[in-house]
C-alpha cells in the first residue's frame, strides 16, 4: 500500500504539470496571433525541409515543380526558396530532439515549409525514442488544421477533411506514464479552443466552397469528456450555419471507416472534421481509394505558419531495397499545390490540380508501383511537368472529366 501511494504521488505530480501546460495553452488560443497576410509579404519565403528516407527523393520532384510555376516570382524576387537542412533521423537523434533548436529557429525565419516525411522512432528501433518531428512542428507552430483533399473524380468522390492537429490523443502522446511496471497511462485533451477553431475552419471551407454538408467524426459514446466536447461544440457551431443551407450530421469513427467503403454512400460526404488520432486514421483510408497513401498531401494551417506535406511517412524499406526512387512523389506534389493556393496564387495551384488529375487519374501514361516494374518519381515528374506546359491542359481535363463522371 505504502509502495502505490507513493507512486501515485509521483504520477499526480506528473500530471499536475501536464494540466498547468494545457491551461497555459488555453491563455494562449485564447490570445490568438493575427493572419498572416501573405499578399503583403515580399519575398514570401518557401523553407525546404526534405526530410529523410524517401522524403529526400520526393520533397526534391515537388520543389522542382513549383520552383518551374513560380519562375516568374522568383525572378521579381516576391517568392524565394530557403534550404532548411537538419530536419534529418541522424541529426535529430544526435542532439535527442524531434526538431534541433537551430533547425526550429530557422523554419520559424521561413512563412510556409514544404516538408519531406521524417522517420518517427519508436521502442525498439534503432533510434533513441525521440517525439515526431511532424507532431514536434505542428505544436511548435501552432498548426492546428491539418487539411486533407481525397479526390476520386470517377465516383463524383472530392472529400477534404479537416484533422485537427494539435490535440486529442496525439498532443501528450510522448507524455504518457509508466505509473508501475504494470501500469501505463496516456493523456487525451481536447479543449473548447482547440475543438472551436478547426470546426469553424470546416464550416467556414463549406460555405466559402457552397458545399451541403460537414460530417463530425467522434466517438462521443464512449470517450464522453474529449469526444464530448468535441461533439457538443460541433453541435453548437453546426447551428450557426443552419443559414447558409449547410446541414451537419455526426458519425462515431468505427462506423464511419465502413461507410467510407461503401459505394452508394461515400459520394454523399463532403467536409468531414474530427479529432487528431481519428484524421489520421481515417485520412490514410480516404488516400488508399484514391490510389495510395503515395498520392495524398496535407496541409497543416496555423495563423501565423503553415506546413505542406505528404500524409505518410519516411518509408525507410524503400530505401534499404534500393527502391526510394519509385516513391510515388505525387504526395510532395499535392503538398505543393495546397501550398500555392495558401499562398495565394489560385491559379497556378488550379492548372496544377488538373495535371495531376490528368496525369495521376486520368491519361495514367506512366504508372507508379513503387517498384522497378513502374516509372521512377523522375519520370512522373517530366510527365507531369510536360502536362502542366501544355496549352491543352484545361480541355483535356475537362474532357475527362466529362467521360469519367
Ligand atoms: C501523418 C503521419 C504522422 C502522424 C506520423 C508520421 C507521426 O502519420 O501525418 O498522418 O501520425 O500524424
Ligand atoms: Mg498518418
Amino acid at each position: 500500500m505504502k509502495k502505490n501511494s507513493s507512486v501515485i504521488e509521483k504520477a499526480k505530480e506528473h500530471f499536475g504539470a501536464v494540466l498547468a501546460e494545457q491551461l497555459e495553452r488555453v491563455e494562449r488560443m485564447k490570445a490568438g496571433d493575427a493572419w498572416t497576410d501573405y499578399k503583403k509579404l515580399r519575398p514570401v519565403i518557401i523553407g525546404v525541409c526534405p526530410g529523410d528516407g524517401i522524403g529526400r527523393e520526393i520533397s526534391k520532384h515537388s520543389r522542382r515543380v513549383l520552383e518551374h510555376m513560380l519562375t516568374k516570382e522568383r525572378e521579381e524576387g516576391s517568392v524565394e526558396f530557403c534550404d532548411v537542412p537538419g530536419l534529418t533521423i541522424e541529426n535529430r537523434a544526435k542532439h535527442k530532439k524531434a526538431i534541433p533548436n537551430d533547425v526550429l529557429k530557422a523554419i520559424k525565419q521561413c512563412h510556409v515549409i514544404l516538408k519531406g516525411p521524417t522517420t518517427t522512432p519508436q521502442t525498439g528501433d534503432k533510434w533513441p525514442n525521440i517525439e515526431s518531428a511532424n507532431v514536434a512542428m505542428r505544436r511548435e507552430l501552432d498548426l492546428f488544421a491539418n487539411v486533407r483533399p481525397v479526390k476520386i473524380p470517377r465516383e463524383g468522390i472530392n472529400w477534404i477533411f479537416f484533422r485537427e492537429n494539435t490535440e486529442g490523443a496525439y498532443i501528450l502522446g510522448s507524455r504518457g506514464i509508466d505509473v508501475t511496471p504494470d501500469l501505463s497511462v496516456d493523456f487525451k485533451v481536447i479543449t473548447e479552443q482547440g475543438a472551436h477553431r478547426i470546426i469553424r475552419m470546416a464550416f467556414e471551407y463549406a460555405k466559402e466552397n457552397r458545399l451541403r454538408r460537414v460530417t463530425v467524426v467522434t466517438k462521443a459514446n464512449v470517450i464522453k469528456s474529449t469526444d464530448g466536447r468535441f461533439s457538443r461544440v460541433a453541435k453548437r457551431v453546426a447551428e450557426e450555419y443552419k443559414e447558409y443551407g449547410i446541414e451537419s450530421d455526426e458519425w462515431y469513427i468505427d462506423i464511419m471507416t465502413a461507410k467510407l467503403l461503401d459505394p452508394a454512400r461515400r459520394k454523399d460526404f463532403q467536409v468531414l472534421v474530427l479529432p487528431n488520432l481519428y484524421g489520421d486514421i481515417l485520412t490514410d483510408e480516404a488516400a488508399e481509394l484514391q490510389g495510395g497513401v503515395g498520392t495524398a498531401g496535407s496541409a497543416n494551417i496555423g495563423k501565423k505558419w503553415a506546413m505542406f506535406e505528404a500524409i505518410h511517412g519516411s518509408a525507410p524499406r524503400m530505401v534499404t531495397e534500393g527502391r526510394a526512387i519509385y516513391a510515388d512523389p505525387f504526395s510532395m506534389i499535392r503538398a505543393g499545390e495546397m501550398l500555392l493556393r495558401h499562398i495565394g496564387f489560385a491559379e497556378k495551384a488550379a492548372r496544377l490540380d488538373m495535371a495531376l488529375a490528368v496525369c495521376g487519374q486520368f491519361e495514367k501514361k506512366l504508372v507508379m508501383t513503387g517498384r522497378g516494374n513502374g516509372s521512377t518519381g523522375d519520370e512522373m515528374t517530366a510527365y507531369l511537368l510536360d502536362w502542366i506546359d501544355r496549352a491543352d491542359l484545361e480541355a483535356a481535363w475537362k474532357k475527362y472529366t466529362k467521360e469519367n463522371t
